[in-house]
């Protein structure tokens, strides 16, 4: 199931379909009160019943860690598919950077902007609405591209990464984290599951890192498979448990279409058909131009 690179006419398209899914109200009411309203990405567990959002916290820290010593007060990074920005509130609060965060939603970026200036933060962030597919910087402007849980969303990932690494300087870091299948897993197997939140295919651990190699990055893949397994197990116990109060927020239609895709996600992460991990890449060399 691995994906391939496509110079793909209906990215518009799915780009539309993707902010319309983010911006449903259900959607963002689930996200909102079930993934704590700071992070949309997959937790890093300490142990299987913690509370999701700490995972989700710890998985923000636990990357930072890796590209800590490119940041500090005269660093920027740009954050791509910045959702809520736990993400850039947390790099600009522990390290004092800067972050550019671009995120197709609006309504994502409003609420992003309202918690940045209640935390403190808005001189630090500055929060763009705009496409990963399409980035408005120079080359080599950026000490570390970020991105959690975004690329899922993408069709052509090539192009994305490729994008990305135009705007990281000589030396600077790509860390990001992806919804995966396995290397052997038939489409067909995910799809069901997949197809609540509109992804049409999924990348594979060795598409990131041949991709990456071929633009000339030095990558390391750390998997962590179990803690996505880990992290749906959590989602669907917590529905269930908050069924009565999640009523009052998302619609009963949607309820029940969490409580029957949920368990499906549940089933594909326990059989190991999907795929979850850390990538960080770091540019070694200036980018030999054609
Ligand atoms: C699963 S959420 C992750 C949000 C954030 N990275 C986090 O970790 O909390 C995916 C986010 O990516 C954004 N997104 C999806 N496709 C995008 C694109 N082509 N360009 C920019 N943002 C995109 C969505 O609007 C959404 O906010």
């Amino acid at each position: 199931m691995s994906d391939h690179a496509r110079n793909d006419s209906s990215a518009p398209d799915h780009e539309e379909s993707t902010r319309r899914y983010y911006e449903t109200s259900d959607v963002d009411a689930f996200y909102d009160a079930v993934w704590g309203g700071e992070d949309i990405h997959i937790g890093v567990y300490a142990h299987p019943q913690e509370a999701i959002a700490n995972a989700s916290h710890r998985t923000v820290q636990h990357a930072a860690d890796r590209i800590a010593d490119l940041l500090g007060p005269d660093a920027t990074v740009l954050d791509l598919g910045s959702g809520y920005g736990g993400s850039a509130r947390a790099l600009a609060e522990r390290f004092g950077c800067r972050v550019v965060a671009l995120d197709l939603s609006e309504e994502h970026n409003r609420r992003h902007r309202t918690a940045n200036i209640r935390h403190g933060l808005d001189g630090l962030i500055e929060v763009v609405t705009g496409s990963l597919n399409h980035l408005p910087y120079k080359a080599e402007h950026f000490d570390a591209v970020w991105s959690l849980e975004v690329l899922c969303h993408v069709t052509d990932r090539d192009t994305a990464l490729a994008e990305a690494v135009r705007v990281l300087k000589p030396g600077g870091a790509l860390v990001f984290s992806d919804i995966m299948a396995a290397e052997e897993t038939p489409a067909p197997a995910v799809r069901p599951a997949l197809s609540r939140l509109g992804v049409q295919s999924l990348a594979t651990p060795s598409f990131y890192l041949q991709s990456l190699s071929r633009l000339g990055l030095e990558t390391d893949f750390e998997d962590r498979t179990a803690d996505l397994t880990t992290h749906y197990a959590r989602l669907d116990e917590e529905v269930r448990r908050r069924k009565p109060e999640l009523r009052r927020a998302i619609s009963p239609a949607y309820l029940d279409d969490l409580l029957t895709n949920l368990p499906l996600w549940t089933d594909i992460t326990r059989r190991r058909l999907l795929r979850w991990g850390l990538f960080h890449a770091r540019r070694t060399t200036a980018r030999t131009r054609p």
